[in-house]
């Protein structure tokens, strides 16, 4: 973390997980062992159904409510989809953009997940811009150079200004949801060439103010050594955003420096 430079969020992924009922609990949970957080962002992004529910629930624990997708056209015949102002109209502050769930069963593509970046961008909201490497492909030795294609693309004609509201989510597939997190070494590095390319966009200022989270089995045993990492600004949580105490833990691992 390099809390000079950027904010740093710790942020879950619910995914499709917990209803309504379950939401409202969840938050009465928090409510009563979360303190007064000023040391980072607390976001959960929750189903879209329960968008509504959490953004009532969540006042009191003051977590931030952020959705899990959106679709990039404004409008339309689009059944069975979201867009960025139906979202934002809704309160919400972040989407996920480009999970690696998302481009492996619904069929994402960098150049879908540029358009909905733009389309979160333009509704005033912030993309959390998903990229990770599969195992074969880290073993492969491309992992670099599919990282820098990743955000390459999905910040495609995004400008400085709006890079500022951009936060960026390592997340190795062959680490989400298997027990496997990558080292501290490993997310470090890759999370310090993301700096780099967009270094090489933007340039150094831009750069340095850029949230890039790290995701992938972050849980209370391993996150204050990941976030200690000076190019680890967060986490993208999964399986432990579930739980009331472990992402507590995980929110207090980032108020160690
Ligand atoms: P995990 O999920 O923490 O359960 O591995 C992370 C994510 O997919 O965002």
């Amino acid at each position: 973390m390099n809390r000079r430079y950027r904010k740093t969020i710790i942020a879950g992924n619910w995914k499709m997980n917990m209803t309504a009922t379950e939401t409202k609990k969840f938050a009465e949970d928090m409510k009563k062992i979360m303190p007064r957080v000023k040391w980072c962002e607390v976001v959960i992004c929750v189903p879209a159904c329960n968008i509504s529910t959490a953004m009532k629930a969540f006042k009191e624990p003051r977590i931030i409510v952020g959705a899990e997708n959106v679709y990039f056209e404004p409008s339309g015949a689009f059944t069975g989809e979201m867009s960025a102002a139906m979202l934002a109209d809704l309160g919400v502050k972040y989407v996920i953009v480009g999970h690696s769930e998302r481009r492996q069963y619904f069929c994402e593509t960098d150049q879908t997940v540029n358009k909905k970046v733009h389309a979160v961008l333009d509704a005033g909201m912030n993309p959390i811009i998903c990229v990770g490497e599969s195992l074969e492909q880290r073993e492969t030795g491309i992992t670099d150079d599919l990282i820098a294609m990743q955000v390459k693309s999905a910040l495609f004609n995004v400008s400085a200004e709006k890079l500022r509201r951009c936060v960026i989510a390592y997340e190795p597939i062959w680490a989400i949801g298997t027990g496997k997190t990558a080292t501290s070494e490993q997310a470090a590095e890759v999370c310090r060439n993301i700096r780099g390319v967009i270094r090489n966009l933007y340039g150094a200022r831009v750069a340095r103010g850029v949230t890039i989270q790290y995701g992938g089995s972050m849980n209370p045993k391993n996150a204050a050594e990941l976030l200690a990492q000076a190019d680890i600004d967060g986490g993208l949580i999964g399986g432990a955003s579930l739980k009331p105490e472990q992402f507590l833990d995980i929110i207090n691992a980032a108020n160690g420096e």
